[in-house]
């Protein structure tokens, strides 16, 4: 979704948007976490990674107080956004278009005094993903280095249940340029502490065709005609994220609840943040 052509304007969109929490979360939310964030490093000038850092909303902010910012995303568009707006502003950050997954470069061993990976990015990783990336955090990381990130917790079912089911039916908008009709569904997997939020979007067939033929809807293939995202989002509770973290190697687990504003969607209630080392 990250990297879809049209998908990734309307996600810039929501990124930049003051109007709404998703994709990032407002301007106000952002400095307020970032001085959250500062009383915990407690370092002037420091060395700081922004893992799955969007458009740069949080690096900025950072390198105007005086650190040195890395920022990786795998989203072109938002990397390139970053880019202008750094010029634009004479920052100097530096953006790397690059999934965190990979192997980080040699250059990043030891380095930092901070990663960070903000808006529950944490929470959409498998178990194997999640050990790679906390591996690359690890080695990134100089000796008593940070990592603060945030994720779902338990409360996030509750909390999330009122979005249930929904539809949508639109000229143009989110999903396609192309008229679209989108069903919208979240179901959440106790056993496994996991929300899904799943996502139909049938297209219109006669968008589909160049050619204009006769029983269009035959020549289409079905992932032609409609296609399915899936969201998976893992909550965790605190005993869980400790077992995970301290497995990896990180120590001095701390949990931090509440730091979010309300926002009337229970972010607030159901968004904990983690520091370790
Ligand atoms: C929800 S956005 C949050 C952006 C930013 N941290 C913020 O709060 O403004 C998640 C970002 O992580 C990026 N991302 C997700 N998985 C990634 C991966 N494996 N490698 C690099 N970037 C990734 C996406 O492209 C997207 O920009």
């Amino acid at each position: 979704m990250w990297e879809d052509e049209h998908i990734s304007q309307y996600l810039l969109m929501a990124h930049l948007s003051q109007e709404t929490d998703s994709a990032s979360r407002k301007r106000s939310t952002i400095i307020k976490t970032i001085d959250w964030i500062e009383t915990i490093l407690r370092k002037k000038g420091a060395t700081i990674l922004d893992l799955g850092c969007g458009p740069g909303l949080y690096s900025e902010v950072l390198a105007e107080r005086g650190h040195e910012v890395t920022g990786i995303d795998f989203s072109r568009r938002s990397v390139d956004y970053a880019k202008r707006e750094a010029k634009k502003k004479d920052l100097h950050i530096e953006y790397i278009y690059a999934n965190y997954l990979d192997d980080l470069p040699e250059a990043f061993r030891n380095r930092f005094d901070l990663a960070m990976m903000i808006f529950c990015d944490f929470d959409v990783l498998v178990p194997n993903d999640r050990a790679v990336m906390l591996k690359n955090v690890l080695s990134a990381l100089k000796p008593g280095g940070l990592f603060i990130f945030d994720t779902l917790n338990t409360k996030a079912p509750e909390k999330m249940n009122h979005i249930g089911k929904s539809w949508e039916l639109e000229e143009t908008g989110f999903w396609k340029r192309e008229p679209y009709l989108a069903l919208s569904e979240t179901f959440d997997y106790p056993e496994a502490k996991v929300i899904l939020q799943q996502h139909i979007v049938i297209f219109e067939p006669h968008q589909l065709s160049e050619s204009n033929q006769l029983s269009k809807s035959e020549q289409l293939s079905e992932s032609e005609q409609y296609r399915v995202y899936r969201f998976w989002n893992h909550y965790y509770s605190t005993d869980t994220l400790e077992q995970i973290l301290s497995a990896c190697g990180f120590s001095e687990i701390e949990n931090h609840d509440n730091l979010l504003p309300e926002d009337g969607l229970g972010s607030r209630e159901m968004v904990t943040f983690y520091s370790a080392i």
